[in-house]
């Protein structure tokens, strides 16, 4: 962990939930609630067709909603995009950037991912930017090369802590059970904190470098202690509320 950094542990629901999942959000916010002290904060991050109604169940309880993506625009004719403002008018506290899954799947570069957390800070909403190696590039020797280029890439001038999270998620990592090893996430996220804080100072210094890929109840305790970790962005095991609060549980254990 960080020296100063509140622990963040958030959610990513990817394409899942409806209706019938906001008995998970009402389980989590009650699980949360329990707790005298939170040593974390908590943010699930769901569809956009959820975002309203999980932000109606999480007011007033210790967990934030956010969204999953956002278009860079304020508005216009983007057909089937929401943009930050609309995630923020909808309740979400935070927006997720530059997921692998939308770097592959809709072709997003560095400079789109920069745009939408740029889009994110301007409609008041933390901007959680995703940057991660994949398997190829790992066994090339190039992991670093790659979260380099993308961190330089995919941030926007004038970072701020308290605005911005970055979450490293090794591409192999996702959906897979692999995990890499402690020693190369304490580097990972040693290398990722270099250029923030020379880049942008005490701001960069400070900034939450979260783990994802695979974390689950039975090793976020591990993951969560392992240096310069500062929390974790959760997938799969976010989707209910059991697994996801073991997770949380894991942080300061
Ligand atoms: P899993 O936890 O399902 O591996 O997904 C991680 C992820 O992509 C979170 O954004």
């Amino acid at each position: 962990m960080t020296p100063g950094v509140t622990p963040l542990v958030a959610g990513n629901w990817k394409m899942n939930g409806t209706a019938a999942s906001l008995d998970e959000i009402r389980d989590v916010c009650a699980g949360l609630d329990a707790e005298s002290t939170l040593p974390h904060e908590t943010l699930l991050c769901v569809p956009s067709t959820l975002i309203e109604r999980a932000a109606g169940v999480a007011a007033e309880s210790a967990l934030a909603i956010g969204a999953e993506d956002c278009h860079e625009k304020e508005s216009g004719a983007h057909t089937g995009d929401v943009s930050a403002e609309m995630i923020a008018d909808a309740g979400a506290k935070s927006v997720i950037v530059g997921h692998s899954e939308r770097r592959t799947d809709h072709g997003e570069t560095d400079a789109i991912v920069q745009a939408k957390a740029a889009a994110a800070w301007r409609a008041g909403l933390t901007a959680i930017i995703c940057v991660g190696e994949t398997r190829e590039e790992r066994e090339a020797g190039k992991a670093q090369d790659v979260v380099g280029t993308q961190i330089s890439g995919s941030v926007p001038d004038g970072m701020k802590a308290d605005t911005t999270v970055i979450a490293y998620e090794p591409v192999w990592a996702i959906g897979t059970g692999l995990v890499p090893s402690s020693d190369d996430i304490a580097a990972m996220h040693a290398f990722i904190r270099e250029p923030m804080a020379s880049r942008f100072g005490e701001e960069g210094s400070l900034v939450r470098i979260l783990y994802g890929g695979s974390v689950k109840p039975g090793n976020a305790a591990e993951i969560f202690a392992i240096p310069h970790v500062d929390g974790g962005l959760i997938g799969g095991a976010s989707l209910k509320a059991a697994d996801f609060l073991a997770i949380c549980e894991g942080i300061g254990s």
